[in-house]
């Protein structure tokens, strides 16, 4: 068979016939990699059907046949809420994450909790790590099980091959950068060799109906080592994401063919593996605790599940030139935006001060609706005046110190109820809302609830 060599940038898998130092495409340097494709010989055409083609035949929507999807629990219920009820068979994933964080851990406990149902088996492969070392963490998570088969291999043709003939329910592969087929000329982790492999995986997945989950290694810039084009290929990505001090874990999907992207896993690492944590409310907010200065609560939203976690504020006299500002949790954009609304309409001096901001227990904020209660700690902690205990703010908060609506009302404020908490503040609804027990308060701006609560 005749190739040619052609260039494609190991980042976004944008492909040239010339190298360049830089991609053309997403402009990162030294990403364009070698690679040999056949030639197709003779002109055709597209238009005209090829003789022995035969014709495919489109179906009215409303007329494809329903396909029930059955799926395996995982065992773990926090990682089922993420995939979207359990794994598919046939379905080929993929597991990210800083090096660290527990991919490794996280799958080995799935494959030992799966293996423990009736006639599941699962075939671990490991080009990472020896045998010894994942036995020995395999005694640590409890799951030394019969039925989980260990490979320590790198060929993907061994590899599938003992797939074939364990006939297992998943199919473990860590990590997708240590497998290579030898028949191509490139390095593992090369953007051809993790291709070739993907596609190798995807192959056997939805032929012999199996699960296939991969890990990814996420280069420095935070992308999926490798070509982008597995993230296409592939019916899910997953990112677990943590700290390296704190015990949190969040599983999120980017993407995720069977399932919706929004629920995400909550798991927290321990000596023994990872503990599910269902009731992140319990891990987040200390409700035996006094409330001091500086502590605000709210409740955010994460698909179906709303949950409270506590901000934790400090603003000190600054020893620099300029105030730091030091965030975690949150973001720092947002959080400038916060200072400088409070400084503008309550003439408070909070651009002077050095702030410290924490969300507690290491979770990463990604909504505007924590704005008022973000906004109440760094005030109370400028007063130096508790906020009120067992109180809840909910709101955005536009340029003009607004208070503005945010979705899910209902499921946040009943959180709250549920563990007890009394008042709450809230952009206005446009209707009464009643929760049993629950004082709520619905304000047009964030000046009204510093006035009722730090007067
Ligand atoms: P690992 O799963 O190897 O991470 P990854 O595959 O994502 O690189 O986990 C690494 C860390 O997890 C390691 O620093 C030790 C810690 N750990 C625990 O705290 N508890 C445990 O039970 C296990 C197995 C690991
Ligand atoms: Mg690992």
């Amino acid at each position: 068979m005749k190739t040619r060599t052609q260039y494609r940038c190991t980042k976004c898998g944008y492909v040239s016939i010339q190298w360049f130092g830089r991609c053309p495409n997403c402009e990162s340097w030294n990403t364009l990699e070698e690679e040999e494709v056949p030639v197709k010989e003779g002109h055709r055409s597209w238009i005209l059907p090829e003789e022995g083609v035969t014709p495919a035949t489109p179906v009215p929507l409303s007329q494809v046949p329903m396909e029930d999807v059955s799926r395996i629990a995982t065992g773990i219920q926090e990682v089922d809420r993420v995939l979207g009820g359990g794994l598919v068979p046939g379905s080929f994933l993929i597991v990210s994450g800083d090096p660290g964080v527990g991919k490794s851990t996280l799958l080995l406990q799935m494959a030992g909790d799966l293996a423990r149902q009736k006639d599941r088996r699962v075939l671990y492969v490991s080009g990472e790590e020896s045998p010894a070392q994942v036995r020995l963490r395999a005694e640590r998570l409890g799951v030394l099980q019969e039925r989980v088969f260990l490979l320590a291999e790198t060929d993907i043709r061994r590899i599938l091959h003992a797939a074939r003939k364990i006939q297992p329910s998943l199919v473990v592969v860590d990590s997708i950068q240590t497998v290579l087929d030898p028949d191509v000329p490139a390095a593992p982790g090369s953007v051809t060799q993790v291709r070739e492999c993907g596609t190798a995986l995807l192959q056997y997945a939805k032929q012999y109906q199996v699960t296939v989950i991969a890990v990814g290694h996420v280069t420095k810039e935070g992308n999926l080592a490798g070509p982008r084009t597995l993230e296409h290929m592939v019916d899910g990505v997953f990112y677990l994401e943590g700290d390296a001090v704190l015990g949190l874990r969040v599983l999120r999907a980017v993407k995720n063919r069977f399932g919706p992207t929004s629920e995400i896993g909550m798991l927290e690492m321990t000596g023994e593996g990872f503990r599910e944590l269902p009731d992140a409310t319990a891990y987040f907010v200390d409700l035996q605790q006094e409330q001091g200065v500086g502590v605000a609560v709210t409740s955010l939203l994460e698909g179906q599940r709303a949950f409270l976690v506590e901000i934790q504020a400090l603003v000190t006299p600054t020893p620099f030139p300029v105030p730091q500002r030091t965030v975690t949790g949150f973001d720092p954009k947002r959080l400038a935006m916060l200072l400088a609304i409070a400084d503008r309409y309550l003439g408070t001096e909070l651009r002077k001060l050095d702030v410290f901001l924490q969300v507690l227990g290491g979770f990463r904020i990604q909504e505007t609706a924590a704005d008022l209660a973000i906004l109440m700690a760094l005030l109370s902690a400028y007063r130096r005046i508790p906020l009120p205990a067992r109180t809840l703010f909910l709101g955005e908060l536009d340029l003009s110190g607004t208070v503005r609506t945010i979705p899910g009302m209902e499921r946040r404020l009943k959180e709250a109820q549920r563990v007890g908490f009394t008042r709450a503040y809230l952009p206005p609804m446009g209707k009464r809302l009643r929760i049993r027990g629950l004082r709520i308060r619905q304000v047009r701006s964030f000046q009204e609830v510093a006035e009722d609560v730090l007067a």
